[in-house]
């Protein structure tokens, strides 16, 4: 055919008319650099990945009420972390994170440590105390090589939540005790041979209601940047994850503690305030100081009878959607760390991981085992989202 300007010109409009309406997006062309300097959140959206999708698109599936499934159905295409809990979960992790778009990045969890979730019971994980080679060889090793295999998607780790701040307040446990070196070998280890271009780490730095108190502050931000150091300062270490699978407000005043007896001895009645207060404790302990705020589930607040209460907290919904406008220097982002509809813990008493705070009058009951999806739960929080879905 001889192409005449008039049909070129036909043959274009043709094609975008044809076009499909959507552009697909793709994965980056070139490596992805990402550094402890900077932002990596900045022009980067949260990946919403397909495992959470498809627990959402189901429990949406199992509802009756038809504007309430197309609310929850909203919920996976927002941007949520996936939880690496054991070592069979790296297999499954690996085609979730393919293909993933250049405008994407990929929130992990790293969370499998020897003699896990030391103070509770709900969470206790697969390794026992001891079994630090094993942490290493057959969960950080296989974790490196799958991030070092796509070097051109970018990737924000969670480094194993509550596992040092457990060190700082729950020491006179037995548990904790036994399992404080696994921990810092473990988390040292990980921070170390993680520290890839393509990757930016936030070590769990708890919440203000647990390392924001006045005596903890300074142990808190010195047992962090113990084990930052004892990694070699990694380059990729951006600073903390806060209020990880909880529920503070980000920004509330008076917090929701603060008139209670013992609030005149805690500064953080919010995660933003949190942030500022451990942040500057972190710079003088010789740490980065910026800082990831999980945002998933703290959408009502004023449920809980106690500060400390953790578990399935009834009456919970959605909060703030995934962003970088955080109104605060020292905060990268507000993200989604534990996926919404996922138990903290059991509310069935004969159970081995059953622990007694899932039991408080203020946890949701019944509730299945941590990590298992929870329906009541998750339409709760549908629900109750704050903003609206
Ligand atoms: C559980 C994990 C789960 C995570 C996210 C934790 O409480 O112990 O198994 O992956 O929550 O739901």
């Amino acid at each position: 055919m001889k192409l005449t300007v008039a049909s070129v010109v036909a043959l274009i409009a043709g094609s975008a008319i044809a076009a499909p309406a959507q552009v697909q997006k793709r994965a980056c062309s070139s490596a992805v650099r990402l550094s402890g300097t900077e932002n990596a959140f900045l022009n980067r959206k949260l990946h919403a990945n397909s495992f959470y999708r498809e627990e959402v698109n189901k429990a949406a599936d199992a509802m009756s009420d038809s504007s309430l499934a197309a609310k929850a159905r909203k919920v996976g295409d927002i941007g949520t972390f996936l939880w690496i809990d054991t070592i069979s979960k790296i297999e499954i992790t690996r085609p979730l994170i393919q293909d993933v778009p250049c405008e994407e990045i990929v929130g992990l969890v790293i969370y499998d440590l020897p003699g896990r979730d030391c103070a509770a019971k709900a969470s206790n994980g697969e390794l026992p105390v001891g079994a630090i080679n094993r942490y290493k060889s057959e969960y950080i090793d296989p974790i490196k090589k799958m991030l070092q295999a796509l070097p051109n998607t970018a990737f924000a780790l969670v480094i194993e939540p509550d596992s040092l701040p457990n060190l700082v307040t729950n020491i006179d446990l037995t548990s904790c005790q036994q399992s404080k070196s696994g921990y810092e070998e473990g988390v040292a280890y990980a921070l170390k041979e993680l520290n890839l271009p393509n990757v930016v780490m936030y070590i769990d730095a708890g919440h203000g209601g647990w390392l924001g108190w006045n005596d903890n502050v300074k142990p808190g931000a010195e047992g962090l940047a113990k084990v930052y150091k004892a990694a070699g300062s990694p380059s990729q270490v951006r600073g903390i994850a806060t209020n990880v699978a909880g529920w503070n407000a980000w920004s509330k005043t008076p917090g929701e503690f603060e008139n209670s007896p013992d609030g005149q001895w805690n500064k953080a009645h919010d995660e933003k305030r949190y942030v500022e207060l451990f942040g500057a404790a972190l710079k003088t302990a010789g740490m980065p100081n910026h800082a990831i705020v999980d945002t998933g589930r703290n959408g009502v607040q004023g449920l809980r009878e106690e500060w400390g209460h953790w578990c399935n907290v009834n009456g919970a919904g959605f909060g703030i959607r995934p962003s970088t406008d955080t109104g605060s220097t020292l905060t990268d982002a507000f993200v989604w760390v534990k996926p919404g509809g996922e138990s903290d813990g059991t509310s069935d008493t004969s159970a081995n991981r059953y622990d007694s705070f899932c039991g408080h009058s203020d946890a949701f009951k019944p509730s299945p085992e941590a990590g298992q999806w929870h329906q009541a739960y998750f339409e709760m929080l549908v629900k109750n989202a704050n903003p609206a879905l």
